[in-house]
C-alpha cells in the first residue's frame, strides 16, 4: 500500500532546489538579473524565495505600491521552469513607516524603544505594524496568488524576539486574566507570589520580566515566554489570514530556526508545511567533531519532520561560508552534498541556500551564496551546488515519502524553558540540550529512526518514548505516559524529571512527581557534580537487559529508592555506592526505565538502545554493523524503502549490508554486498519492501 504524501506544490511535484533571491538589491544591474536565471538553470535549481526583505521596494512611501519589478522576476521564472515562494516582507520595514509611527518599533527588556534599524525590530502587537503588514499581503495576494511561478507563501522570515512596549504589556494581563480566569488569587498562587512579598493585588502591577526589575518570579518568566510565544503565532496567523482567501490553495510556510523564543510545535499547527534554517558549524572545533554535529542537525530535522508527521522543506543553509560563525571555514570536499542530503534523508522534500547571489554590500556581503562576487559558475561552490541539483533531479520518487519512527524522544518548549531558569543543582550547566542529544545520537548511530515529540503528543504511535530530564510535567501528561506503559509501551526517563508542574510549582509528595508510579521510584535527593567528580555506573549480573560493564558518570546523581523498580545498576562509588542508579519498573503490559545519572561514555547508551529497542521488537533500518559516525536514515512509500548511508565520521568507512537485495539510487545499478562510503561521503539505497 502507498503511503506516499502529496508533494508540497502540485506544481512541482519534484524535489525542489533553490535559494533566497534579493534582486532587489540588484535593480541597477540588469545584465545580473538576466544572467541569474540562466545560472540558475546552470545549477539545477527549480525554486527561489522572493520578497522575503522587500518592503521598502514594493511600497517605497506610504500607499505608493511598487510591483512592476516583482512582475518582472515572477513572469521570467515562470518562462523559464523556476517556481517561487513569495514572501511577505515583514521581517524588515521602511525607515518611513519607524519615522511616522514609532509604535511600530520594539521595546526591550531595559524598556528603552529601539531606534529604527537592523531588522526583526517590530512590535508584534502594535495595531499600526498589523495594518500595515496586511495591506501590504493582500496586495501581493491579490496580484500573485495564482501567478503561475508562485507555489506558496513564505511568511516573513525567522519570527522571533520580544517587545516590552505598553501594548505588549496590556495583552500580557489580557492574556493572564484569561488563563486564571480572572482570579489574581489563582495566578498568585500559581506563580508562589507570596515569596519574597511578591503578591499582586491589581492586574496592573504585573509587568514583564525585566533586568532592573522582575525575574525571580519563575511562574512569571514561564508564562512571560508563552505569551511572547502565542503573540508571535498571533501574528503570523493574522499574516496568513491576509492572504489566504486570495487562493486556498496556495500552501503557507514560515522558516523556522532552533531559537529558544517560540514554541515552533505550537507554530506548526498554523501552518501547511513546515520549512527550517539550518546552519551546522561544520569543521568547526577540535572539540567538537562534526559527527556529535551531524547528530544535532539529525535530530533537528527529525523534529520538524515529526511537528507535522511529513515531509518539510529545507528552506535555508548556506552553500559555503557563514559570516556570523566566530571563524568560518569552507565545507571539506563531500560536505555539501553529504549535508544537503542528510535533510532529505530525514524528511526535506527541499534543499535550499541563503542565498542565490552575495550581496555587494552591508552586513551579508561575505556570507556564502551560490554565486561569489566573481560572477561566474567556474567555481567550486557552484560545482557543489550544481552537483546537488543533479542528485536530487534524481530523486523525484522519493518526493512525499515518509519517515515510519517506532520510537520518540520528548523534546518539550516549556520544559526546556522552565529548566533553563530554575535555580539549583547545577547553574554551572544543567546541559538539557546536549542530554538530549546523548540520547538521541545512540539511536542515529544504530540507525534507527526517531521522532521527536511533545509530551501532549499522541505517544500510541511509538513502542519506545525517551524522556530526557523531563523536569517540567503535568498532572495530565504523567498520567497519559502512565496509561502509556500500562497498554505495553516502553518508556524510559532520566534525572531531574518530574519535579515542577505548569506553572512551574514543584510537585508535592515526592519526585519524580507524576511519573513516580510508572517509573516505581521516588527520588528522594538530586545533586550536581563538580567537573572534577566521577562516579560510576556498574551493571548487575544478569541484569534484565543483560548489559555489563562499569561507566563512568558525571555532573548530576540522584538517590533513588525501589517503589517496585528492580535495579538494573548501582552506583560505584562515594556514599552512593550499592545504591541504584538504573532501574526498570513492569507496569501493566509495559515497562519504564529510569535513568539516575549522567553516563558519561556514548558507547553506553548505544548499549542500553540495543538492548532496550531489541526488546521492544524496534527494528532497525539496516541489519547491518555500522561504524562509529556513519548512520542509516529510512524513506519509504511502503512499496520501496530509501535508506540513506551517510559518513560523518571523518575516515573511510564500509558497511556489509543484510542480505537484501539494494540498488543505488544514483547509479541503478545493484548495489555491492559491502558498500565504501569515502570520507563525507553518502550513497543512497533502494529496496523493495516486500522482500523484508
Ligand atoms: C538567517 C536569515 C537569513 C540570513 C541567514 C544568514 O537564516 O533568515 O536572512 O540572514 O540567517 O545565515
Ligand atoms: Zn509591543
Amino acid at each position: 500500500m502507498s503511503k506516499k504524501l502529496p508533494a508540497v506544490s502540485s506544481k512541482a511535484p519534484v524535489m525542489l532546489h533553490g535559494a533566497d533571491y534579493n534582486p532587489e538589491q540588484w535593480l541597477r544591474y540588469p545584465e545580473v538579473l538576466r544572467e541569474d536565471i540562466r545560472l540558475m538553470k546552470l545549477a539545477g535549481c527549480n525554486v527561489m524565495s522572493v520578497g522575503i526583505f522587500s518592503w521598502v521596494s514594493l511600497e517605497p512611501e506610504e500607499g505608493v505600491f511598487t510591483f512592476d519589478w516583482l512582475d518582472h522576476v515572477l513572469d521570467s521564472f515562470a518562462e523559464n521552469g523556476i517556481y517561487a515562494f513569495l514572501a511577505t516582507p515583514s521581517g524588515a520595514r521602511p525607515a518611513w513607516m519607524s519615522e511616522k509611527y514609532p509604535e511600530v518599533l520594539r521595546v526591550e527588556r531595559n524598556r528603552v524603544r529601539n531606534l529604527h534599524g537592523f531588522r526583526h525590530n517590530h512590535c508584534y502587537t502594535s495595531p499600526v505594524y498589523r495594518d500595515k503588514t496586511a495591506t501590504l499581503n493582500a496586495k501581493l495576494a491579490e496580484r500573485y496568488a495564482h501567478h503561475p511561478a508562485v507555489i506558496g507563501w513564505h511568511i516573513s522570515n525567522e519570527f522571533g524576539g520580544e517587545c516590552h512596549c505598553d501594548l505588549c504589556q496590556n495583552a500580557f494581563r489580557e492574556w493572564l486574566k484569561a488563563k486564571y480566569k480572572g482570579s489574581l488569587d489563582e495566578l498568585n498562587h500559581a506563580w508562589w507570589a507570596a515569596f519574597w512579598s511578591h503578591t499582586y493585588t491589581s492586574w496592573e502591577q504585573i509587568d514583564s520580566p525585566a533586568p532592573h526589575g522582575e525575574t525571580q518570579v519563575h511562574g512569571l518568566n514561564l508564562d512571560w515566554r508563552r505569551f511572547v510565544s502565542e503573540r508571535t503565532i498571533d501574528f503570523c496567523r493574522h499574516e496568513i489570514a491576509a492572504v489566504r482567501d486570495f487562493n486556498p490553495d496556495l500552501p503557507v510556510t514560515t522558516n523556522m530556526h532552533m531559537i529558544d523564543g517560540i514554541d515552533y510545535r505550537e507554530l506548526a499547527k498554523i501552518l501547511d508545511v513546515v520549512s527550517w534554517d539550518a546552519y551546522p558549524e561544520w569543521h568547526y572545533t577540535e572539540n567538537d567533531d562534526d559527527v556529535r554535529l551531524a547528530a544535532w542537525t539529525a535530530l533537528n530535522h527529525d523534529m520538524f519532520r515529526s511537528f507535522k508527521h511529513k515531509p518539510f522543506l529545507l528552506m535555508e543553509s548556506t552553500p559555503s561560508l557563514t559570516n556570523w560563525q566566530s571563524v568560518s571555514k569552507l565545507k571539506r570536499p563531500g560536505m555539501h552534498k553529504l549535508s544537503s542530503l542528510q535533510a532529505v534523508a530525514h524528511g526535506s522534500d527541499s534543499v535550499q541556500y541563503f542565498q542565490w547571489r552575495k550581496s555587494r554590500g552591508s552586513s551579508e556581503k561575505f556570507h556564502g551564496a551560490v554565486l561569489d562576487h566573481s560572477g561566474h559558475a567556474e567555481t567550486r561552490v557552484f560545482r557543489d551546488v550544481a552537483e546537488v541539483g543533479k542528485t536530487l533531479a534524481g530523486l523525484t520518487e522519493v518526493v512525499g515519502t515518509v519517515t515510519p519512527a517506532e520510537t520518540a524522544i520528548l523534546f518539550d518548549w516549556d520544559n526546556r524553558w522552565a529548566i533553563k531558569d530554575a535555580q539549583g543543582i547545577r547553574n554551572s550547566g544543567l546541559k538539557y540540550e546536549e542530554t538530549v542529544l546523548q540520547h538521541y545520537r545512540a539511536l542515529w548511530e544504530l540507525g534507527i529512526p526517531v521522532d521527536v515529540i511533545g509530551s501532549g503528543d499522541d505517544l500510541t504511535r511509538y513502542k519506545l518514548v525517551i524522556a530526557p530530564m523531563l523536569y517540567l510535567i503535568s498532572e495530565e501528561n504523567g498520567q497519559r505516559i502512565e496509561k502509556y506503559v500500562e497498554q505495553g509501551g516502553t518508556f524510559l526517563a532520566t534525572y531531574w524529571s518530574g519535579v515542577v508542574g505548569e506553572t512551574d510549582l514543584c510537585h508535592l509528595g515526592g519526585f519524580p512527581g507524576p511519573l513516580r508510579r510508572t517509573l516505581g521510584i521516588w527520588a528522594e535527593e538530586t545533586e550536581g557534580l563538580h567537573s572534577r567528580d566521577v562516579n560510576g555506573l556498574v551493571l548487575n549480573a544478569d541484569n534484565a537487559l543483560k548489559l555489563s560493564g562499569d561507566y563512568d558518570a558525571h555532573e548530576i546523581a540522584e538517590l533513588i529508592h525501589l517503589e517496585g523498580a528492580e535495579a538494573l545498576g548501582y552506583y560505584r562509588s562515594d556514599f552512593y555506592a550499592g545504591q541504584p542508579a538504573l532501574t526498570l519498573n513492569k507496569l501493566g503490559a509495559g515497562r519504564a526505565y529510569h535513568l539516575a545519572t549522567r553516563v558519561k561514555d556514548a558507547a553506553f547508551y548505544v548499549e542500553l538502545y540495543a538492548a532496550i529497542t531489541a526488546k521492544a521488537g524496534i527494528g532497525r533500518v539496516l541489519e547491518s554493523e555500522l561504524p562509529a559516525g556513519v548512520t542509516a536514515q529510512l524513506r519509504t512509500d511502503g512499496e520501496h524503502d530509501y535508506i540513506f548511508l551517510q559518513n560523518f565520521s571523518g575516515t573511510e568507512a564500509s558497511v556489509t549490508l543484510d542480505g537484501l537485495v539494494y540498488t543505488d539510487l544514483e547509479s541503478g545499478e545493484a548495489a555491492p554486498e559491502v558498500v565504501a562510503l569515502p570520507v563525507n561521503g553518502l550513497v543512497m539505497l533502494k529496496r523493495k519492501v516486500a522482500q523484508k
